[in-house]
Order: C-alpha cells, then structure tokens, then sequence
C-alpha cells in the first residue's frame, strides 16, 4: 500500500508537497502544509525558497521514495524536528536526539525574563554566572550566554545523553568555552553563588502523561516530562537549593506548566523567595515566574 495515496514517479515537487500535506491533514496534523514542505525540503536537500523556485521539478523514483519515507514517519506522529534532527530555538540551531526534549517556543518566555532581569540591574555585558538547572539540549543556556558576552555558565541535567546533546550544541553555537555541564540530581552537584539561575523542569503530573499528545508522550523523553504526582517535585528540589545558590539580589526564573503559576507561587514563598514577576507566553498563559532572596 502507498503511504501517500497518488505520489508517484512523475510527480512534481509541489504535487508531492500538495499530496504529502492532503495526507497529513486526514491524519488530523494540525501544521499539514508548513509539515510536507519540511519534510520534502529535507528530503530533497532544498530550502524553503528553493522549493518554490523548484516547484515543477520532476522528482527521481528515490527522492519519491525518502520524502514517501519521512511522510511515514511523521505520519506515526513522529514530531517534524525530530525527523530532521534539530531545533531553532532563539536564533541558535539546536541538535536534538532521543535523549532530549526539542525545545518549544513558549520556552523563550523564560529567555525573555532573564534578558529584562539583567537589563534592569545593569548592562548585558557584566560577567554574570548563570546556572541552568535541566538543561536537556542546553536551551536556555546556550541561548543566555549568545546574549551575554561576558556570562559564563553551568547546565545540569540527571541524563549524561542529554548533557552530550547540550555540549554539542555549545561547541556548534561557538559558546563551548564559556560553559560546563554537570551531570547531577537537579543542582546537588554544583556550587553557587549564580547572579541568574534558570529552569525548565519536568513538570507535567505523572498521571496526565498517557494523555498527552502522542508527540509528545511518545517521543519526548519521559525525564523530560515527569514532575511527580502533582508536576511539582522539580519546583520543591529548585526551591530548596535556592538559598545555597542563588547570589545577593540574584533572580531565579522557571518556566511553568499551564494553571501551575499559583502553587509554584506557594512554594517559593514558603521557601523564603520573593516572587517578583510572572511572564505570560504568546497564548496569554502565565509561563515564566522571578523570584529573588529580598536583603
Ligand atoms: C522539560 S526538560 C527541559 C529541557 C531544556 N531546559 C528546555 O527547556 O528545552 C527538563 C530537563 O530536566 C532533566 N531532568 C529531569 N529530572 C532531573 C533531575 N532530577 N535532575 C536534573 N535534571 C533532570 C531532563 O532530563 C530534561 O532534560
């Protein structure tokens, strides 16, 4: 059986663009056009804007072949950047593996936060610590320390797989030389003082995985996703540490699953923080929260 009904030898690249995406759109994915044009254009070795200049061009029976390949992949819900393996993430390339989350979007709320942090206590050239606690392909790190010429950073992450994604990705992005990883149970293995510390913990409660989206449950590592029974267990181990870690006037800033603002709030405030901030992302959710030890 074919897997993209009427993709044949002969077929154009905006035929099989239109088929790849007709397929896509019956199978319920949401992003079918802008998929099929992903796909085919890594198929093909083409650009976005190469794939329309070469729209009329007559694939060969092995380019039908990969693109019907990658077509099949995405089809068993396999997310687009995994099938080609990396992730633009704040104007940094990123790689992205099995063993790491592919960073999303909302995630850069977090990146926003920290900017405007360091915005207000100074200038972007200080030579800030930054600490980044779960650093999966090294996200919120690497794209911190393109912003900040003079910061210098730690990523921590309990999986050594993930930690050689985010060290790849620091080589690739030429940030190598200003930070470290550290393989550890959230931050156990390293020391303070940090001017910012930033995370993105699992946070998801246990019993909603089996729920989520099958890109996301059957792809992302579970590490990734796992907050405990109520998707707090990282905010509860970040919050202990915090008054180890965290400088004078220092910010700490996480991101936040949707409806969590309110207990990661609680928890914080018990743990003696002050929240300062909360950050909606683009869909209006509360995604970011700063909270600071008060002198
Ligand atoms: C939601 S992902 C965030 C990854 C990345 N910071 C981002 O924003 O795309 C959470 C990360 O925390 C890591 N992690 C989970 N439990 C951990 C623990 N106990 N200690 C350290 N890292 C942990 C996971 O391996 C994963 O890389």
């Amino acid at each position: 059986m074919r897997i993209i009904s009427g993709l044949q030898a002969g077929a154009s690249v905006s035929e099989t663009v239109r088929l790849m995406a007709q397929a896509f759109r019956q199978a319920g994915l949401e992003d079918a056009e802008i998929d099929a044009r992903a796909l085919l254009g890594h198929a093909l070795q083409l650009d976005r804007a190469q794939l329309i200049s070469h729209s009329d061009r007559i694939l060969a029976a092995r380019e039908i072949e990969a693109a019907s390949a990658l077509a099949a992949r995405r089809l068993k819900r396999e997310p687009v950047a995994r099938i080609l393996g990396h992730k633009e993430f704040w104007n940094q390339m990123l790689q992205v593996t099995p063993a790491v989350l592919v960073p999303r979007p909302e995630t850069e709320t977090v990146v926003e936060a920290a900017l405007a942090f360091v915005v207000r206590g100074g200038s972007r050239m200080e030579k800030l610590r930054i600490l980044d606690i779960g650093t999966g392909s090294g996200a919120l790190l690497l794209a911190l320390l393109g912003e900040l010429p003079n910061a210098t950073g730690i990523g921590t992450d309990l999986s050594a797989a993930a930690l050689a994604v985010a060290r790849a990705n620091a080589e690739a992005n030429g940030l190598g030389s200003r930070c470290t990883f550290v393989a550890c149970d959230f931050a156990a293995g390293v020391q303070g003082p940090f001017d910012l510390i930033v995370s993105n913990p699992p946070y998801i409660p246990r019993g909603e995985i089996a729920s989520l989206a099958p890109e996301v449950r059957d792809y992302d590592p579970t590490l990734a996703l796992d907050g405990g029974t109520d998707g707090l267990d990282g905010y509860r181990a970040i919050a202990a540490e915090a008054r180890r870690l965290l400088a004078p006037s220092g910010s700490l800033i996480v991101e936040l699953g949707g409806g969590q603002e309110p207990a990661v709030r609680a928890l914080f405030t018990n743990a003696g923080l002050t929240v300062t901030a909360a950050h909606n992302d683009l869909t209006g959710i509360a995604r970011a929260l700063d909270a600071t030890f008060m002198a």
